[in-house]
């Protein structure tokens, strides 16, 4: 397996830590927000996690897109590249709304940290991540997405 499979395989793993851990913050936060419930230390971890593996998933992303040939095609051929849907999708849409939807979630995780009560750390919580989901459910390739197909989970390159 060369460097690039490996990086996709990577890239697609995380994904699923990256993606439960953000869906568990989020309805926990609706919960503890509508719940008028305490925020409390599960709460303060979960929610660092969701951001720490959502940038791990970004640096992957960043790294592999270095070494894909699709955006390497269109490093080479810019014009003829963005008139390819999947050249064009990699290149350009999936790494500006994915690096968008990690600046929402780091500015929504900061902000809930300084939140003056419990209700207001849920509440920046819940909306914040909420939109960082709609975004990344957006772009990100499945067998389900109109703009990528790609496994559910990658097993082999
Ligand atoms: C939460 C953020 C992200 C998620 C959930 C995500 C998810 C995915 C998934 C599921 C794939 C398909 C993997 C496969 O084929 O098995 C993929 C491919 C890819 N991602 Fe991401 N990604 C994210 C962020 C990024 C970012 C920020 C970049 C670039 C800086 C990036 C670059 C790429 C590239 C270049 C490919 C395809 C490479 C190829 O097929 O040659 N990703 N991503």
């Amino acid at each position: 397996m060369n460097f690039y499979a490996f990086l996709l395989l990577i890239h697609s793993w995380n994904r699923w830590l990256a993606v439960l851990a953000l869906f568990a913050t989020t309805l926990l936060a609706w919960q503890g927000w509508l719940g008028n419930k305490p925020y409390t230390k599960r709460d303060t971890m979960l929610r660092g996690a969701t951001v720490g593996l959502n940038h791990l998933q970004i640096i992957f992303g960043f790294v592999l897109y270095f070494q894909s040939p699709l955006v390497e095609y269109l490093r080479s051929d810019m014009q003829g590249g963005l008139q390819i849907p999947e050249v064009a999708f990699f290149g350009v849409v999936h790494i500006s709304v994915m690096v968008i939807a990690a600046l929402v979630l780091t500015v929504g995780g900061a902000v809930a940290r300084r939140g003056a009560t419990d209700a207001k750390k849920f509440r920046t919580v819940a909306i914040f991540f909420t939109i960082a989901i709609v975004l990344i459910l957006l772009a990100m390739p499945s067998p389900v997405s109109p703009f990528a197909e790609r496994p559910w989970m990658r097993l082999q390159f």
